[in-house]
C-alpha cells in the first residue's frame, strides 16, 4: 500500500526547517549507500550524527505520534530517526531497492523497514523534476508532494527520485518497523479501521446503532493481536 500523509509538519515548522537546513553543512549521499545504490545515486545528506538532523527528526517523529492516519496505516513498532537529503539541479537517485535491516544511528540497535517515508519539505513549484517514483504491486506511480505531505510505502519496492532540472528539493526520508509485517496484513486493518471510524460516526450518540461499531473494533483488534509481533 502507497498512502500519502498530509500535513505532517504545518507551515511555521517548515519555514523553520528550510531555513535551518540552508545554513547546514551537507555531505556526499554516497557515504551511506550500498555498493550497488552508490552507482546511481547523487544527492546530498545530513550526516547520521548531525545535531541539527537529530533535533529536526525528534520534531517530526512527535509530529507522527499525533498523527491518526500515520499510526492506523504504518501500525509503528519503531521509526528509525529520520535523515535528510537534498538534490539540487542534476542530482537524481536511479533505480534502488532500501536495505531490509538498518542499524540505529551509532547504537546496536537495528530496525526492519517495513515502511519507507519521505516528508517533503520543499514547495513543489520551486523545483522541476524530483518526483519519486515507486514500482509495487500497484504498478509505477510518481509522487511529488506539497511542502508539510509526506508518502509512505512498502519497504519492498523498488524506486528511484527522478533527476532534478531546477531548484532544490529539500526531504526527510527514514523507515519504519511495524508492529505487522506483513503488507497485505496491514492494508486489512487500515481499510477495517477507516470502515470502523466510518461506522461509528453514522452512529453518533445512538448506543443502540453503535453496537456494530463495537463489534467491529472487537474483530480489529482480535485480528491485530494474531498478527502483531512486539
Ligand atoms: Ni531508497
Amino acid at each position: 500500500m502507497m498512502i500519502c500523509i498530509p500535513g505532517v509538519l504545518d507551515a511555521g515548522q517548515l519555514l523553520d526547517f528550510r531555513q535551518q537546513l540552508e545554513a547546514a553543512q551537507w555531505a556526499d549521499g554516497r557515504g551511506s549507500a550500498g555498493y550497488l545504490a552508490k552507482q546511481v545515486k547523487r544527492n546530498q545528506q545530513l550526516p547520521d550524527e548531525h545535531p541539527l538532523g537529530k533535533q529536526l527528526g525528534e520534531v517530526i517523529v512527535r509530529a507522527l505520534h499525533r498523527n491518526p492516519m500515520f499510526t492506523s496505516a504504518a501500525l509503528p513498532l519503531k521509526i528509525l530517526p529520520p535523515l535528510f537529503n537534498r538534490y539540487e539541479s542534476g542530482h537524481t537517485y536511479g533505480r534502488h531497492v532500501d536495505g531490509a535491516i538498518r542499524p540505529v544511528g551509532n547504537t546496536v540497535h537495528r530496525i526492519r523497514t517495513d515502511l519507507s517515508a519521505t516528508l517533503f519539505l520543499s514547495d513543489p513549484a520551486s523545483y522541476d523534476g524530483g518526483e519519486l517514483v515507486i514500482n509495487d504491486t500497484f504498478g509505477q506511480r510518481a509522487v511529488k508532494l506539497a511542502a508539510g505531505d509526506m508518502v509512505l510505502y512498502p519497504g519492498t519496492s523498488v524506486h528511484q527520485v527522478n533527476p532534478i532540472t531546477r531548484g532544490q528539493r529539500l526531504a526527510s526520508f527514514f523507515w519504519i518497523q511495524s508492529m505487522v509485517r506483513e503488507d497485505h496484513k496491514r492494508v486489512l486493518l487500515y481499510d477495517l479501521d477507516r470502515a470502523i471510524q466510518q461506522v461509528a460516526a453514522n452512529a453518533g450518540n445512538d448506543s443502540a446503532t453503535a453496537s456494530p461499531a463495537t463489534e467491529l473494533a472487537g474483530v480489529y483488534h482480535n485480528l491485530l493481536r494474531l498478527w502483531a509481533e512486539l
